[in-house]
């Protein structure tokens, strides 16, 4: 899909030529001479057309206009979230057609257009989206492209540039998040970090079962050892920045395919699970974006990927595993194996003194309950991390809402036979989740999001969000604006986290069986 932003003034957008022009019509909609503004008034006068976001009035070859089909859409109060409504239905409504070249006019709203424009072109990427990969007759999608008509492009074109790098990264997040696990299996899922190694600024390197195994893995080998499918450690990295800088690590939850293993799901809606790789394909997608965007930073992005299956070679409840951290965990749950994979993938984290390490999971289904589809869950022991997570959530439209990490909630997760156990009680458990996760992520700032409510739509729709690539970009590119601390000057002891001192420090020593 090509995106296009042009400065075009309400009566110059009815020249151009077109297959649809869409124009956003705000509440307080300008009352000028041009042939549109004069349609409007009509039809509003009418009352066969009402502003009000998401409400569609078309029009065919009408004469004086360029374009073949005229839609008007109302945008409400015209602000961003209201414009997103406005894009999402008027190119819903274009999808099936036969419309290849569409103008979405921001020309009728009022101020300043950076935030709707952002709206505009992630509404209109969305749309248009269609899934494919497994279909024996795919439809190729006829809408090419999208230009933004503006009242001055030089005013919105940093938005507007950021906003396409972000699409394409939802993109990329929403297909292999959709992929089922048969196609997606971990060794694809390390072939598609290939391909993003082609582009400029990224590497990769991935390691299989024998690199992990001498890494210590052990808690992350436990979870893939069900399974037929072999497990894959990808570490991906974006230098955009000097090579002594610090980098933020993304860490994503790649679980293929979620049965549960011997703590075996029930069968209805399980098929859903194909998507527990949706904290990958984030991290997949932001590397995507950050190809696109060149910011001055660098990235690592850290997924330890497999399968969690029932089986006679399966991790069974009571097993204890030896983490790479050195710690031992009593595997209660072998369904609460995010944290399992997690856990290493964040001691592995240490090697990259990094300034920050956001780890992004579908880890609970209590955080869907907490939550639901509108916030993902964030969890961090650092004001400032948490902070610039929150905010750029916000600004991003990929919001997402700050839980409690108070040591209490690791009460539950005390266990008589290891070091800690991987579940706790019922009751908050999308917290004790990220309690367990904190033990490991002692030695940096350390953030946590939650998105097993919002990286997918269940029923009708269903199908990934490609959330939350709009916030981890968001905060990146904020990141790329204050200065890293050099690598070597990273001061360890001070990094750590208050309540994960608490914790008990790593021993990276193998459990031995007591003489
Ligand atoms: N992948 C699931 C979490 C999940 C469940 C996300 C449903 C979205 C919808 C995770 O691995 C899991 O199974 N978690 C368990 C943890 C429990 C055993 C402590 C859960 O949430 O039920
Ligand atoms: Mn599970
Ligand atoms: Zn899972």
């Amino acid at each position: 899909m090509d995106f296009e932003l042009k400065t075009l003034s309400r009566a110059r957008v009815a020249a151009e030529k077109c297959d649809a022009l869409v124009v956003l019509v705000p509440e307080q909609s300008p009352t000028e001479a041009d042939l549109i503004s004069a349609l409007i008034g009509h039809a509003l006068k009418q009352g066969d057309f009402e502003p009000k976001p998401g409400r569609l009035l078309q029009a065919y070859r009408t004469p004086g206009l360029a374009t073949s089909r005229l839609v008007l859409v109302g945008a409400g109060d015209g602000s961003a979230k209201q414009v997103r409504s406005a894009v999402t239905a008027a190119l819903g409504a274009l999808k099936g057609s036969n419309v290849r070249r569409v103008i979405v006019s921001l020309g009728w709203l009022a101020g300043d257009v950076n935030g709707p424009a952002s709206a505009a072109v992630l509404a209109a990427a969305d749309a248009v989206y269609t899934y494919q990969f497994t279909k024996s007759k795919p439809v190729p999608a006829k809408l090419q492209a999208v230009l933004l008509a503006v009242p001055d492009a030089q005013a919105v074109r940093a938005s507007f540039d950021k906003s396409v790098g972000v699409a394409r990264g939802v993109a990329l997040a929403k297909e292999w998040g959709n992929r089922p696990a048969n196609h997606a299996t971990p060794t694809l899922l390390a072939g598609a970090a290939k391909e993003l190694a082609k582009l400029r600024g990224i590497s990769v390197q991935v390691l299989g079962p024998k690199e992990v195994a001498k890494l210590g893995m052990g808690s992350f080998m436990a979870v893939a050892q069900g399974s037929e499918e072999q497990l894959r450690f990808i570490v991906l990295s974006y230098k955009g920045a000097a090579r002594g800088q610090a980098p933020v690590v993304l860490v994503g939850k790649g679980i293929t395919f979620d049965t549960g293993g011997i703590s075996i799901k029930p069968a209805g809606e399980m098929d859903e699970m194909k998507f527990d790789m949706c904290g990958a394909a984030s991290v997949l997608g932001t590397f995507r974006a950050l190809a696109e965007l060149q910011p001055a930073l660098n990235v690592v992005g850290l997924i330890p990927s497999c399968e969690n299956m029932p089986d006679g070679r399966a991790l069974k409840p009571s097993d204890v595993v030896t983490s790479m951290s050195g710690q031992t965990i009593e595997v209660l749950n072998t369904d609460a194996e995010g944290r399992l994979i997690l856990c290493d993938a964040l001691t592995y984290a240490e090697r990259f003194k990094p300034r920050a390490v956001v780890d992004i999971a579908t880890l609970t289904g209590a955080c869907v309950i907490a939550l639901g589809a509108v916030r993902s869950g964030l969890f961090s022991s650092d004001e400032g991390l948490a902070q610039a997570l929150s905010a750029a959530g916000d600004a991003a439209m990929d919001p997402c809402w700050r839980m409690p990490l108070d040591e209490d909630y690791a009460e539950g997760l005390k266990s008589n036979f290891a070091d800690v156990a991987n579940i706790a009680g019922r009751a908050a458990g999308s917290v004790t989740a990220a309690k367990f996760l904190q033990r490991f992520a002692g030695q940096y700032p350390w953030a946590h999001l939650d998105i097993a409510g919002t990286a997918w739509k269940s029923g009708a729709a269903k199908g990934a969000t490609g959330r939350p690539v709009g916030l981890l970009v968001e905060y990146l590119l904020g990141q790329a604006q204050t200065p890293a601390p050099l690598v070597s000057a990273a001061p360890k002891a001070e990094k750590a986290p208050k309540a994960a001192k608490k914790a008990p420090s790593a021993p990276r020593k193998r459990v031995t069986r007591p003489a």
